[in-house]
């Protein structure tokens, strides 16, 4: 099993011949800095100074030729051909409270949550434990390379791991996980993994902005919130956006929730202007909290998940009103 230094340190860790070095430092209690876990945000990027690896993903946006011509790879993407030395900044922020573990899962239930999302539930083998807002990385049988869901439930005794995921057109793993996987079969799950887990103890009220699959982490966030005893008594808004009425979702969830109406508020957006009907919000979930929290989004913790278009307006709305960066959460891999 090659051995990964990490240069001018005593640090070292072991990494398995089909692991990467990124995935292996956090397993081994390392803060290696990272993502999206699947390429393409670059915050993995290190310097290769002694060794061969292999690229799980030779297009990965996460890394350009500049950086590939000055030695730098991506950890989420390294596999090890042998030992290697490597230079990056080891941050504490990124240790893993639950490391991730590799692992085998059973399909054990779905259901239909939208005309395009489902809920997959997997049992895992062995417990694991993750903070809600984490995600996974899932293997599934027939897809080339792992793909990263968020968890929609909060961690459990059943060994249940919850997703909600929406098919992408043509997508391979969605198109295998809607189409092919039928309940008993079996996937691999690598997590849990991400930074934008839930804040429990932040006094501060919470908004949650989502779309598509991004339902699933906020789903999770907003029940361990509810019941959490250090939340008692605060505020969730919850802002769904999608393109037209049908796409709407998660209010049946969160209506099931301690508090729904009293102190969890939810907020359908639809962004098609030809909706006919349509009783809810108008636009775009950055414009609708804009519009409806402006006064207060800088005293809020604010989450978000959802397409990368979405995540970007969102980011630039909550820079644009002031709202401090440490209270801003989201990984963005969708
Ligand atoms: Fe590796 Fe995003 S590119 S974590």
């Amino acid at each position: 099993m090659p051995t990964i230094a990490l240069k001018g340190s005593d640090v070292q860790w072991h990494c398995a011949d089909d692991d990467t070095i990124m995935r292996s430092a956090l397993r081994a209690g390392f803060g290696f800095p990272y993502e999206c876990n699947v390429g393409s945000c670059g915050n993995c990027r290190f310097d290769l100074l002694e060794g061969d690896i292999e690229e799980l993903r030779g297009d990965a946006p996460g890394l350009s030729a500049r950086d590939r011509d000055r030695g730098r790879r991506l950890g989420c993407q390294a596999r090890p051909l042998g030992d290697c030395v490597v230079k990056l900044r080891l941050m504490p922020q990124y240790e893993s409270r639950f490391p991730p573990v590799r692992q085998s899962a059973v399909l054990a239930g779905i259901s239909d949550i939208t005309h395009d999302i489902r809920e997959f539930r997997f049992k895992l083998d062995q417990p694991v434990r993750f903070l809600a807002g984490q995600y996974a990385l899932l293997g599934i049988p027939g897809v080339e390379g792992a793909r990263a869901y968020s968890m929609a439930n909060t961690e459990n005794d059943t060994c249940e791991w919850h997703f909600q995921i929406r098919r992408v057109p043509n997508g391979a793993a969605t198109g295998a996980l809607f189409d092919g996987l039928a309940i008993g079969e079996r996937i691999s799950v690598d997590g849990p993994y991400g930074m934008a887990y839930f804040r429990e103890n932040s006094e501060r009220d919470i908004i949650c902005l989502a779309g598509g699959s991004g339902l699933s982490p906020m789903v999770s966030i907003t029940r361990a919130a509810s019941a959490s005893p250090r939340f008692a008594g605060r505020r969730i808004d919850f802002i769904y956006g999608g393109r037209t009425s049908r796409d709407i979702c998660g209010e049946d969830i969160l209506s099931q929730l301690p508090g729904f109406g009293s102190n969890i508020h939810y907020h359908p957006v639809v962004s098609s202007g030809d909706e006919q009907g349509w009783s809810g919000h108008r636009g775009f979930a950055h414009e609708v909290a804009a519009s409806l929290f402006s006064d207060r989004l800088a005293r809020c913790e604010v989450y978000f998940a959802g397409p990368p278009l979405m995540g970007q307006a969102i980011q630039k709305m909550l820079v644009d009103l002031g709202v401090p960066s440490d209270q801003v959460h989201f990984d963005q891999f969708y």
